[in-house]
Parts: C-alpha cells; structure tokens; sequence
C-alpha cells in the first residue's frame, strides 16, 4: 500500500489517497480549534492518542456488528480507511446535558436526560454547523429518508455500545458526534471517535476528560486525554 496525493485537509486530520482507489490514509494532526476555528492551539501528541483511541472504538464497535471504514491503524498518526462519499450531516447522541443542549432547552450541565437523543448538523464550517430537521436535510438533498434512518438507528446502537464500554472503565458518555458516508452505496461509520468528538466525564469525580479543557481554557488537556487512552487501550 502506497501513500499517494494530499485529499483534504480538515482541522484535525488530513486525508491521502493511496494506490488502492477504495481505501484513504487519515492522519491524526496535533492542531486543535473550537468555535468554528476561532480558537485554535497545539495539544502535543493529540494525533497519537486520537488515533489510538479511535483504532480501539471501532474495533470494539466492529466486534458487535457496526459496518465503520475502519481499515487498520499503520503508524503512530496514520490510520488506513474505506474511501467515503461523506454525508453532509453530523449525528449527535446525547445522555446527559451540556454545551450547546444544555443552552437550548434551559437545563443545568450534569442533568441526565429522561432518554437519550440523537440530533443532526448541517456539517458546513461556513455556516458553522447549524442544526437540521429532516425536512432540511430532504430538501437539501444531503441524505435520503432510508440512509437518515439508518444512521440514527446506528447513532443510537453507537450510543448504547459506546456508554457502555466507557462506563466499564469509569467514564460516563455525555454526548458525542459522529459522522458517515457512502461506499458503494452502502452508509458507513467514519471520521474518529475521540476526546475531540466526545465529552467524556470521570466517573468519580465528575473532572472533564475531553476537548472542553481546550474550549474552556481548563488545563491539563493533554493529560486527560492520556488518562483517556490508558483506559481504553490498556483495558
Ligand atoms: P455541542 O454541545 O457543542 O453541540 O457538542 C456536542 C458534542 O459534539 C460534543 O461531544 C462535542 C461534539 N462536537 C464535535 O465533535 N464537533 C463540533 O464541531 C461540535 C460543535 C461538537
Ligand atoms: N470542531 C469545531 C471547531 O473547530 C468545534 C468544536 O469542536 O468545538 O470549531
């Protein structure tokens, strides 16, 4: 397997295609930005864990039946995967309130939902990702009723598995984002699944785990995501 040309670059990985036109190189950058971009900084050794963390995520959601793109992990920041067709929609799942639900509907951070939610985003960094209903994304053309379904369906398995594994090692899910795409006409799980894409809080002690120490200006940001891997790769 060749690496070949330069695809895409986002804001936390950047894409290559290799000799194999079905499969793409993801790798994991350092580079950390919220807010649409307007912040932005290092997290030293970010790419490495993400890309470590996100390698265990979909295994563990492969071995219970979830189709993701999900190749192989080649080196410290470079991940091997099936070439997507991405769908302009980012999928939320929800547990437990925080962030932007929390501002919405009035509710303080911690407060456990009475049943968990899936939401979806138009993934449009010019509009800065606003929320859409499925009539938006039916006339946008963004996805079909069968494909809409089939990935909030799988958001919500996602959501069950995912909460779980987490728990097993003391961390409590929040919320989390995911995003799919087609590959021969088939909707696969793709991106990452990481302290970027998740909260993630401590079981015990309720201390955050996941990107927010970035948002929020709380240290120890590199840390906590170390303490993230340990506990999911070691376990
Ligand atoms: P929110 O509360 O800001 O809407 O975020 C919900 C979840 O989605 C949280 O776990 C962080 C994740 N997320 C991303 O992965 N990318 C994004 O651009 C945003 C806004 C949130
Ligand atoms: N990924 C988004 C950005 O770069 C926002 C976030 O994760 O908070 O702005």
């Amino acid at each position: 397997m060749e690496k070949r040309d330069k695809i895409y670059e986002g804001k936390a990985k950047i894409l290559y295609t290799t000799d194999n036109p079905d499969q793409v190189i993801q790798y994991f950058k350092d580079e950390a930005t919220a807010f649409d971009g307007k912040k932005k900084g290092i997290i030293p050794s970010k790419g490495i864990m993400n890309n470590r963390i996100s390698e265990r995520l979909f295994r563990m959601l492969m071995d219970h039946g979830i189709d993701t793109h999900f190749v192989e992990r080649l080196n410290d920041r470079e991940m091997l995967c099936k070439r997507l067709n991405i769908i302009k929609v980012e999928m939320i799942g929800r547990n437990v309130a925080a962030g932007s639900l929390a501002k919405r509907i009035g509710q303080d951070e911690g407060t456990v939902l009475s049943r968990p939610i899936v939401e979806t985003y138009y993934k449009s960094d010019a509009l800065g990702d606003p929320m859409l209903c499925d009539e938006h994304i039916f006339m946008l053309n963004l996805a079909t009723p069968e494909q809409l379904h089939t990935m909030r369906e799988t958001t919500r398995k996602v959501n069950g598995l995912l909460t779980a594994f987490f728990a097993e090692r003391g961390i409590r899910l929040v919320d989390f984002k995911v995003e799919y795409g087609l590959y021969h006409g088939r909707v696969l799980l793709g991106d990452e699944i990481c302290p970027d894409t998740c909260r993630l809080w401590d079981m015990a002690t309720n201390e955050k785990m996941d990107k927010d120490r970035f948002r929020r200006d709380l240290g120890g940001i590199e840390e906590a995501y170390a303490e993230v891997a340990r506990r999911i790769c070691e376990a």
